[in-house]
């Protein structure tokens, strides 16, 4: 099984972004994380990152063609974009929904979301280890 891990705008700057919520992992450090677990869990993982909300929808359409399960921490778009969740609603294969800071203790803004609604699942608030748990969920769930 092949899983995609996309990673939405701001991101990149896990390591040095507001430290005391997103935590000292860099999106670096990320990557290892889930190639790491992914390769304990038999099973193969791209993780991309991008500011881009165009080339988030590219590859949630790409996830979509070639029937590949995703996680997602869509970030920011999360709580405005109806065009990333109309791209996740076209998902054939599961959709988890990970997000590292608890939202629900933060902002009002930050309480709704458009994906949740079209997503197999949402983790949030257990910091990068959440995208290890999403792995680990998608290996014992989706077969092929
Ligand atoms: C986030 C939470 C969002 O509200 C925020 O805009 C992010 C990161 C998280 O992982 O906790 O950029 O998705």
């Amino acid at each position: 099984m092949r899983v995609l891990v996309l990673n939405g705008p701001n991101l990149g700057r896990l390591g040095t972004r507001e430290p005391e919520i997103y935590g000292r992992t860099t999106h670096a450090d990320l990557v290892v994380l889930c190639e790491r677990t992914a390769a304990e869990l038999g099973v193969e993982v791209e993780v991309r990152q991008t500011d881009h909300e165009g080339e988030m929808l590219a590859w949630l359409h790409e996830a979509a063609d070639r029937r590949l399960p995703v996680v997602l921490n869509a970030a920011a778009w999360t709580h405005y974009s109806v065009a990333v969740r109309d791209a996740c609603a076209m998902l054939t294969a599961p959709l988890v929904e990970v997000h590292i800071s608890n939202v629900h203790q933060r902002e009002e803004f930050r309480h709704h979301s458009l994906i949740s609604a079209v997503a197999s699942g949402v983790i949030v608030g257990l910091g990068v280890t959440g995208y290890a748990l999403a792995l680990r969920w998608l290996a014992e769930t989706v077969s092929e």
